[in-house]
């Protein structure tokens, strides 16, 4: 078992109708493992990470947490097991502070059986651990501000806080840096890189100056398919990739 890698995709499909959003993807991330998926618009990348994280079920195929095939445990309990998520959309609640929503966040991490029985202390202790997040993460000024009221990069690093609130040993993270300026896309990649070693990251990713300067491996999806898999620079010298950035989008991937 402890050889298992920490994530396990195996021959997962996904239809929406007759629509085919993926198709056979097989995908392995070891832990401490920081790995990129990338590809054109519609490539089926957040699907991916909808059947991993439990939001969308596959078609066929199977998805294995440290060895455990988890393909039918539900989203909430995969949290319990170890693995967090960001969202392509911002997903925090816009009327609340951020302190509000770090609490939150931290209660959804926690098995309900504790909330139940709650002890008196367990609210200081929920307060500290929001605390010592907002804290390392370099957020405490903004802790009573509402959401709303943060710039979007600012709301884009409480989301990955929260995301963090659970000790994930897997944590997935989609499209952490869109729209952001540079100076915000900076201070998000630096938070990503100074995460514990040990904790595998699957990244959904446009920059790629991004890509590169956080990842070991990076899988290139392509109209629901796998396309090619490989480090940064492997995959910057694959024609095919290229050839699909340039034919499908007119965009060119390495700049
Ligand atoms: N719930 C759904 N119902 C129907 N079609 C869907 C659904 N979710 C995704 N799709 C379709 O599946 C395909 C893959 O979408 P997906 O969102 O996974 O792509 P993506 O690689 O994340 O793209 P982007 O880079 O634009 O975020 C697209 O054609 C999309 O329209
Ligand atoms: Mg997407």
């Amino acid at each position: 078992m402890s050889s298992a890698p920490s994530l396990r995709v195996e021959e997962v499909s996904r239809s929406f109708g007759s629509l085919q959003a993926l198709q056979g993807i097989n995908l392995l991330v070891e832990p401490g493992e920081r790995r990129a998926i990338i590809g054109p618009n519609g490539a089926g990348k957040t699907t991916l990470f909808h059947i991993i994280s439990g939001t969308t079920p596959p078609s066929t195929g199977r998805v294995h947490l440290f060895g455990r095939d988890i393909t039918h445990v539900p989203a909430h309990r995969r949290s319990l097991l170890g693995m967090s998520r960001t969202y392509q959309v911002t997903n925090l609640f816009p009327n609340l502070s951020v302190l509000d929503n770090v609490l939150l966040g931290i209660q959804a991490h926690r098995p309900m059986k504790l909330a139940m029985h709650r002890p008196r202390t367990s609210y200081r202790s929920l307060y500290s651990k929001a605390d010592e997040l907002l804290e390392t993460w370099g957020l405490s000024e903004a802790r009573d501000s509402i959401v709303r009221n943060l710039s979007y990069g600012e709301q884009r690093q409480v989301e990955i806080l929260l995301a963090l609130a659970g000790d994930p040993k897997v944590l997935l993270l989609d499209e952490p840096t869109a729209g952001l300026s540079t100076a915000e896309t900076q201070t998000v990649s630096h938070l990503i890189r100074n995460l514990p070693a040990d904790m595998s990251i699957l990244l959904i990713e446009h920059d790629m100056d991004v890509v590169f300067d956080l990842v070991d491996n990076i899988t290139v999806l392509h109209m629901g398919q796998f396309l090619a898999e490989g480090t940064p620079r492997e995959i910057q010298a694959d024609q095919s990739v290229t050839d699909i950035y340039l034919g499908t989008a007119g965009e060119e991937l390495f700049t």
